[in-house]
């Protein structure tokens, strides 16, 4: 199936190609095969078997939201409130999630991702990362991994979120690189760590990333969250695709990222709900370091799936530009799944690439309401999206 998109008031590349006004895009079999003019379409896409008349709206890459935890059960809406009234966020807080996850049952759970997913689509998300880590034994572990891989495009093992309550943590770590990670390894792409105080220090982090390593897994980092701590440095010494959350940030740390490979990605949403410091987005530009902005959904840190609400913060208050903010919400995301364009459209596994709207790229677009996306900040909090298409089809 071909598919002519037309009537494009401002059509965002995120790529070298800029910003296009009264633009066109034409679709075949999920991919993006020619982008240019309204006025080129009629020569450009003569054979297409399909017209979708975007009325004068604004399209831009779908979000790729590259750090998201979706596999759970229960609410912990009452830890919320009593951080409204004073009480700081504690990684224990995870050990509540955990109990309700262990008990909720497969059926449940699948329900809960799906309907998480959807919700996610309707917001503009066409890529999701997910990842386990609400289980913290074998069992439980190994059904979140299975269930986060029906649904998202790459999941992580985050086996090592805590020590779950009453368990030592070399005896736990011991599953955790062992059995567990045997079990999750055919769901998942990625191996994780919560490096930070209350959870895992340097050490015990570098024993479970290394153990991924060896099994093929990519790696990724919780760091430098709550306070400073080794987790920025750990995650560049092991070519970490990415490190999240990097709320306190030394200029060491700064450098260190500005010199590697491994995105440095904000929060926002779980920056506002745990009232800490907003990660140094501009800092981190300016130093030359790559950014991606991703969701965080979860229910103990940033229960919301809203990439819009992200981006306009990453804005209003991280003082990102409007450009900044949509590339690290899309290439950004991308490469810190490295699933960004390295040439021809497609990712470094010669996958249709995400985060881009070139030729070869995955037809992920989000269609906006409205004409232009400066309303993403303009108007924050007012529905934006009108419409999303995961390669080539309305979801
Ligand atoms: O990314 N920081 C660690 N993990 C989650 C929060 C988990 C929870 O509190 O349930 C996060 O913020």
């Amino acid at each position: 199936m071909s598919t002519l998109f037309t009537r494009i008031s401002e059509l965002r590349t995120v790529s070298s190609a800029g910003t296009l006004a009264d633009a066109a895009l034409t679709v075949a079999d999920g991919v993006i095969t020619w982008v240019g003019s309204a006025s080129d379409a009629p020569a450009q896409a003569p054979a297409c078997e399909e017209t979708i008349d975007l009325g004068g709206r604004a399209v831009l890459p779908g979000w790729v939201d590259s750090h998201t935890h979706m596999v759970f059960d229960g609410n912990r809406g009452a830890e919320f409130e009593a951080r409204l009234a004073g009480s700081s966020y504690e990684a224990g807080g995870i050990a509540v999630t955990m109990e309700a996850t262990r008990s909720a049952g497969a059926d449940r759970l699948r329900a809960l991702v799906r309907d998480r997913i959807a919700a996610g689509r309707a917001g503009g998300t066409t890529t999701f990362e997910t990842k386990t880590g609400y289980g913290l034994n074998t069992a439980s572990e190994v059904e979140s991994a299975q269930i986060a891989a029906e649904f998202a495009d790459d999941v992580t093992f985050l086996g090592a979120h805590l020590v779950p309550p009453g368990a030592d943590a070399d005896e736990y770590l011991d599953e955790v690189v062992g059995p567990m990670l045997d079990g999750v390894a055919p769901y998942v792409q990625w191996i994780d760590v919560f490096c930070e105080r209350g959870a895992f220090n340097e050490s015990q982090s570098r024993r479970v990333l290394e153990a991924g390593i060896a099994r093929g897994l990519g790696v990724r980092v919780h760091g430098n969250q709550l306070g400073d701590g080794p987790g920025v440095q750990l995650a560049v010494d092991l070519g970490a695709a990415s490190v999240d959350h990097v709320n306190y940030v030394t200029d060491a740390d700064i450098a260190a990222l500005a010199n590697s490979d491994t995105v440095a990605t904000l929060l926002p949403a779980c920056d506002l709900s745990t009232r800490q410091p907003l990660a140094p987005g501009r800092r981190l530009l300016d130093a030359g370091a790559t950014i991606a902005i991703a969701s965080n959904l979860n229910p103990g840190t940033s229960y919301t799936s809203s990439m819009n609400f992200c981006v306009a913060t990453a804005v209003l208050q991280q003082h990102l530009t409007l450009d900044e903010a949509i590339a690290a919400a899309t290439t950004g995301g991308a490469k810190a799944l490295r699933r960004h364009d390295v040439g021809d459209g497609l990712d470094p596994q010669g996958r249709p690439a995400k985060g881009t709207l070139v030729p070869g790229a995955a037809a992920d677009l989000h269609v906006l309401q409205g004409t232009s996306a400066i309303d993403l900040a303009y108007r924050p909090g007012m529905p934006q999206t009108y419409q999303t298409y995961v390669a080539g089809k309305l979801v």
